[in-house]
């Protein structure tokens, strides 16, 4: 059962955000960066997901995105994500995601943010050139740019970075009535910060996530489960109120 206040908000905002971390795409088969059997475990952060990592080895850094987007091209969007993307109907509601899987637009939203990128683009570290790049698993490692032949990189946020969309992130971000705070363990700036800004400008904050995390303290609404269970379970009911 959902609380009835958490009904009577969701039934009256028109603006809507999600902030989406790695466990939105748990039930899709990608693992988490965090805890037992994480991503990050085994892999040594400071080699594969910095500047200095890349440049000392670019094979190593591509052989694990190489495995990455191996995985990734094998996992569908589950129901949290496609619910989310039917609630673009319902609601103006923008997607503001860690995730670089690529998952939401898969899954048919539109008003998508990716802070941290997205694995299906590279970048020539030479000339700068963006492109998607959907082979898989990739030909030649290190990849090359077909224009200059300089280095591609994943067109991904690395430790020490700046992410994409900042500023977009935080006017949705300040003009939200309700935000949703999905699958994030909410440790990774500037992305934890917007729960708390988005709480500050009097959005209800609903979290999800099956473990506690510093947006716990202070969210309005919290369903301590797995995403598909707690959208399937939001969605019906706004759909039956709305009948
Ligand atoms: P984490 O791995 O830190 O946290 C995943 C969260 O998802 C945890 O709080 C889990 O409890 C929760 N979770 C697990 N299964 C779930 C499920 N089925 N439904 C809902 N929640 C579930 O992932 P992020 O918070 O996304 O950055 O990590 C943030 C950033 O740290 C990533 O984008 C990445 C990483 O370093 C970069 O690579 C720049």
């Amino acid at each position: 059962m959902m609380s009835d206040s958490l009904l009577n908000a969701l039934l009256h905002a028109k603006k809507v955000v999600t902030l989406t971390g790695a466990g939105i795409s748990a039930e899709s088969g990608i693992p988490t960066f965090r805890g037992a059997g994480g991503l990050w475990e085994g892999y040594p952060v400071e080699k594969v997901a910095t500047v200095e990592g890349f440049e000392k080895d670019p094979q190593l850094v591509w052989r694990f995105y190489n495995e990455r987007r191996v995985n990734i091209a094998k996992a569908a969007p589950n129901d949290a994500h496609i619910i989310l993307a039917k609630m673009e109907k319902i609601y103006d509601l923008w997607i503001i995601t860690q995730n670089i899987d690529g998952l939401h637009q898969k899954a048919g939203s539109r008003n998508v943010v990716e802070l941290h990128g997205n694995i299906w683009r590279v970048r020539c570290t030479n000339c700068g050139r963006v492109e998607y790049n959907y082979e898989v698993p990739l030909r030649e490692i290190p990849p090359r740019c077909k224009r200059c032949g300089g280095l591609l990189r994943p067109d991904v946020v690395w430790f020490g970075e700046p992410v994409y969309d900042i500023n977009k992130a935080y006017q949705l971000t300040e003009k939200c009535e309700i935000m949703f705070v999905i699958g994030t363990s909410a440790q990774v700036y500037p992305a934890a910060y917007l729960p708390r800004a988005a709480w500050s400008h009097g959005a209800k904050i609903v979290e999800i996530n099956p473990q506690e995390t510093p947006v716990s303290s202070y969210a309005d609404f919290i369903f301590r489960e797995s995403a598909t269970s707690a959208m399937r379970k939001i969605y019906q009911a706004i759909q039956e109120a709305s009948q």
